[in-house]
């Protein structure tokens, strides 16, 4: 038995987020900037490179695994991963695998993804208002990811759908996307938004809305009882009653979650991110292809990442400004 990855704060590391490219066919205002430079691809791991980081993560005691991105369906020929991962899957080693997508290319994807194994999608949706919705996310196209929702359904996939709470933009939304998750039997997560990126004229203060109000307009109109099941994400969820529904808040900000924190990101070059909110990281793809044959170099280099992984992130509003700001886009660790 090789021991399990345990951090200098004694959490486990059981969660590899993984993401696969830094492109994507949208531009949230929250996540990108207009004018993107993306890596030239030579610089990425290839697909078999891949496969062979995520394998020695899950020899390493990683159960749960996403995909992200930019939006992971984009990468091209994506499916031959997500196919490889599956042997973890019937072995038994590996609990979860799934994704984090803007579901653009859901309609495409969907039937693969269940064949494959994935049995939950989370697909990020911020308004059901076309115009709102091109808003946000510079190019997409509203209709396009809601035949992407339909699909992934129809999969038998189970949805999520991630909604970044952003102040005067989906604030009057809140009964809307609640009472469409309902009906369509999908649980609905609340994430606060991050200091992250290249802010130009963002006014992230001005947009930040604390899920503590969010939750306080729920009990306006429901009974909201607190659930103690997770997901082995950050989220904390919620039932409401009259509905019974749950509601998940991602909360970085107004509660910070980072003590229990079970996870670290891997980026298409390979560089290993420890926390979302820190510049610490570790390059895994020199030892991956210093050593082609040989999976004791990067293991000894995943080992050496865990060790260094920090107490937490710094993002902080509580003085009227931000605190902790990542320069680093969110793209470029898929959240
Ligand atoms: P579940 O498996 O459904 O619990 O998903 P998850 O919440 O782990 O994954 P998802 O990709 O849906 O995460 C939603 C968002 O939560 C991410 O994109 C980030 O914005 C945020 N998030 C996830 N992990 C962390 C973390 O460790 N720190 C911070 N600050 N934010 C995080
Ligand atoms: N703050 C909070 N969430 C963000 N996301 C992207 N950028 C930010 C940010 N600055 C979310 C997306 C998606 C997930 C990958 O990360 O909406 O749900
Ligand atoms: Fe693309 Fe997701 Fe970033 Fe939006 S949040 S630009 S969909 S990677």
């Amino acid at each position: 038995m090789t021991a399990p990855l345990i951090d200098p704060f004694a959490r486990a590391i059981t969660y590899l987020r993984v993401s696969v490219t830094d492109r994507c066919d949208f531009r949230c205002v929250y996540c990108m900037s207009e004018n993107m430079t993306f890596l030239p691809k030579k610089e990425l791991l290839t697909l078999e490179e891949l496969d062979r980081m995520c394998s020695t993560f899950v020899g390493l005691g990683v159960e749960k695994l996403r995909i992200t991105g930019g939006e992971p369906l984009v990468r091209r020929d994506i499916m031959t991963f997500f196919n490889g991962m599956t042997r973890h899957l019937d072995s038994g080693a590996l609990k979860e695998l799934t994704l984090t997508t803007n579901g653009s290319q859901l309609e495409r994807f969907a039937d693969q993804l269940y064949a494959a194994g994935v049995r939950r999608v989370n697909i990020s949706l911020d308004t059901l208002d076309d115009q709102k919705f091109a808003d946000i996310t510079r190019w997409g196209r509203l209709p396009q990811v809601l035949r992407g929702v339909d699909a992934a359904q129809k999969a038998g996939l189970r949805v999520k759908i991630n909604a970044v709470a952003l102040k005067g933009f989906n604030e009057d939304e809140l009964p809307t996307i609640t009472a469409w998750c309902a009906e369509r039997d999908m649980d609905l997560t609340w994430i606060e938004v991050m200091p992250m990126g290249d802010l130009g004229n963002e006014d992230r203060l001005g947009q930040y809305w604390s899920l503590k109000d969010v939750r306080a307009r729920y009990a306006e109109h429901y009974t909201v009882t607190d659930l103690a099941e997770r997901t082995g994400g950050p989220a904390r969820y919620v039932r409401l009653e009259e509905t019974g529904q749950k509601i998940g808040f991602i909360t970085p900000l107004s509660h910070n979650f980072c003590e229990s924190c079970n996870r670290v990101r891997l980026t298409c070059t390979g560089e290993l991110y420890m926390c979302l909110g820190q510049e610490d990281m570790a390059d895994l793809r020199a030892p991956l292809r210093a050593a082609p044959q040989d999976s004791a170099p990067l293991e000894e280099a995943i080992r050496a990442a865990i060790n260094l992984k920090p107490k937490g992130h710094d993002f902080d509003y509580s003085r009227q400004r931000l605190d902790g700001q990542m320069p680093r886009h969110m793209s470029h660790t898929g959240g």
